[in-house]
């Protein structure tokens, strides 16, 4: 059973073939990083004029690569929210028109439902429960997942996200966007031990909060004059530093959550468990806990539509389809909160 998937909630536009929810036959992904680079942060409406001009072309690729015509695709999910609501817009009216014109079902998938099921499109697959970590440039939460469409927020950012940290550091720091990547890269070659960051645990709940976090890099940053005035060793150990604070609170709290959860898996999700040292802090920690943690490949952690084709593959076979009056939302919870 072969599932269109289609994402445009931020600044990525995607589309995927993917086959009975685990199999991906196809995976495009055009970035606008180039667009928002020199703004150092996405600007919603260049956004959505390239969602528009790329949809097309994008899901053209991804049909053509998957040597798929519509008459073999069962259904089209499409990114609903949350996200930026002109660019989910695109994606939206998009797959609408393509499911009316085409006679093919419309399933509906949040972007954060999609991030979790990123992992079943690698062997081996988690098994329910488990423990979510999804980590990106809009969110940080933490779920409790009991099988499909059984999620349990667990804890949430109150104000930046994880990746938005990154990238706003990067941005202090003179850097283009996204920053995660640049941070990552620098920081290998710096101290992590260089410049004690405050580390927000935020005591007796799973929220997390890194604007603190980002300030203190700023006002450290600041001391100097401007970034000008930190020298190019300086720089990594800041990196480094900054990040290493970063790693030890999402480690921890994952880590944590799952223990008082007595849950033995944790899934990685997002952009920001792209990172190298992310990845290597928080297996070795899991591993000292007997907790078992799934890492999707980096390509995957980052926004694409093969996510959202995994989870539709669900509401699909579930029985779970849109109507054509299926409206985007900037703001959509996934699940339940918790107590
Ligand atoms: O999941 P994603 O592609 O989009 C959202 O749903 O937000 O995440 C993008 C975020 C950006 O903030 C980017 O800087 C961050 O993920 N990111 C990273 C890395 N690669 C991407 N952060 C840290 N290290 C990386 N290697
Ligand atoms: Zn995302």
């Amino acid at each position: 059973m072969r599932i269109l998937g289609i994402d445009t909630s931020c600044d990525d536009t995607a589309a995927s073939v993917v086959e009975d929810g685990t199999k991906i036959i196809s995976n495009i992904v055009s970035s606008q990083a180039e667009i928002h680079e020199k703004y150092g942060g996405i600007v919603p409406e260049l956004a959505s004029r390239r969602h528009i001009e790329m949809i097309w072309p994008v899901v053209d690729e991804a049909m053509n690569k998957a040597r798929t015509d519509f008459k073999d695709i069962s259904a089209i999910a499409v990114c609903h929210g949350p996200g930026l609501i002109g660019s989910l817009l695109v994606g939206v009216c998009f797959a609408k028109a393509l499911s009316y014109v085409n006679g093919i079902a419309l399933v509906a998938v949040n972007h954060l439902e999609g991030h979790i099921f990123s992992r079943f499109l690698e062997e081996p697959e988690p098994e329910f429960p488990f423990l979510a970590l999804i980590a990106s440039g809009g969110h940080t939460s933490i779920y409790r997942v009991d099988g499909f469409g059984m999620y349990v927020e667990l804890g949430r950012t109150r104000d930046d996200a994880a990746g938005e940290a990154y990238d706003k550091v990067a941005k202090l720091l003179g850097f283009g966007y996204p920053g995660g990547p640049i941070i990552d890269s620098l920081a290998q070659s710096g101290n992590p031990a260089a410049i004690n960051f405050p580390r927000p645990y935020l005591p007796k709940t799973f929220d997390f909060s890194f604007s603190g976090l980002k300030t203190a890099v700023l006002s450290y940053v600041r001391k100097k004059g401007d970034s000008s005035g930190v020298n190019g060793n300086e720089v990594s150990d800041i990196a480094a530093s900054f990040q290493s604070a970063v790693i030890d609170v999402l480690t921890e709290k994952a880590i944590t959550a799952a223990k008082k959860e007595g849950l033995k898996e944790v899934v990685l999700a997002g952009g920001v468990c792209a990172n190298s040292a992310l990845r290597e802090v928080i297996v070795r920690r899991a591993g000292q806990e007997g907790i078992k943690i799934y890492l999707p490949s980096p390509q995957l952690c980052t926004d694409n539509a093969a996510m959202i084709a995994a989870a539709g593959f669900y509401h699909f076979k579930q029985g779970k389809l849109a109507g054509l009056d299926l409206n985007p939302r900037a703001y959509l919870p996934l699940g339940s909160a918790h107590g």
